[in-house]
């Protein structure tokens, strides 16, 4: 990653960014479940969240600026009445203190292909960790897979920590790995990305 990159962020309120991370999710054909704006808005709404947005030009045609990288994140209480989200609380419980906490989970991102290595991911994970600790959040949690090697390598880069980890007997690809980045003002003083944030 070049050092003296900016990096354009936009942050999306609701109704819009729900539909930008449709429309981003298209180009994610590696994913068979990809997320409608009704989706990410009943995930979404009635809870503080935050939808990011890389932009960069096109190599083909520079003038022309394109959505490349997203990141949508939201907070997770320790009471939840959403079937998903009871679930993910209950699998966290050991592990992560929700009582008197605010705890963060960074549900879904990535960054189209042809612009991936080029620090945008990064930049969207620093911007969403200087967020969330204004927001009073103590700790981000995120859960990938085994097989999502890329994601792995890069919250390895981001200093996330395994928490824990969900064998699958019949495929071992397929066994979740649980990770957290606890939250503290010095988090900030390891960032290295330098980013213009637009609100929309
Ligand atoms: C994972 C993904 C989001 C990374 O996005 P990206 O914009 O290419 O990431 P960045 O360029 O910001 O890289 C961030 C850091 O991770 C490292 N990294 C990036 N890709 C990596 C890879 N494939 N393996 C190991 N490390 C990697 C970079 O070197 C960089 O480190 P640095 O900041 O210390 O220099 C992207 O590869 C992707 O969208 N993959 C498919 C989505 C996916 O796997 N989702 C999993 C569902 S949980």
């Amino acid at each position: 990653m070049t050092e003296s990159v900016e990096y354009n962020i936009r942050q999306y309120g609701l109704q819009q960014g729900a539909l930008e991370i449709q429309y981003i999710e298209e180009y994610f054909g590696e994913f068979p479940r990809r997320k409608t704006s009704a989706e990410v808005i009943g995930r979404l709404d009635g809870r503080d969240h935050q939808i990011l947005m890389a932009e960069a030009p096109l190599p083909t045609d520079p003038s022309t600026v394109v959505p490349v990288s997203y990141k949508v994140a939201h907070e997770v209480r320790a009471e939840e009445d959403e079937p998903k989200l009871a679930d993910l609380v209950a699998r966290l419980n050991d592990c992560v203190r929700f009582r008197d906490r605010k705890i963060l989970y960074s549900w879904i991102g990535a960054t189209r292909r042809d612009w991936r290595g080029q620090g945008h991911f990064r930049a969207l994970s620093e911007e969403q960790e200087a967020w969330a600790l204004d927001n009073g959040f103590d700790e981000i949690v995120v859960k990938t897979k085994n097989k999502f090697y890329a994601m792995r390598g890069v919250l390895d880069n981001l200093e996330f920590d395994v928490i824990k980890y969900e064998v699958n007997a019949e495929d071992n690809r397929e066994s979740k790995v649980y990770l957290s980045k606890r939250l503290a003002r010095a988090v900030l003083d390891r960032h290295r990305s330098k980013r213009a944030v637009v609100q929309q």
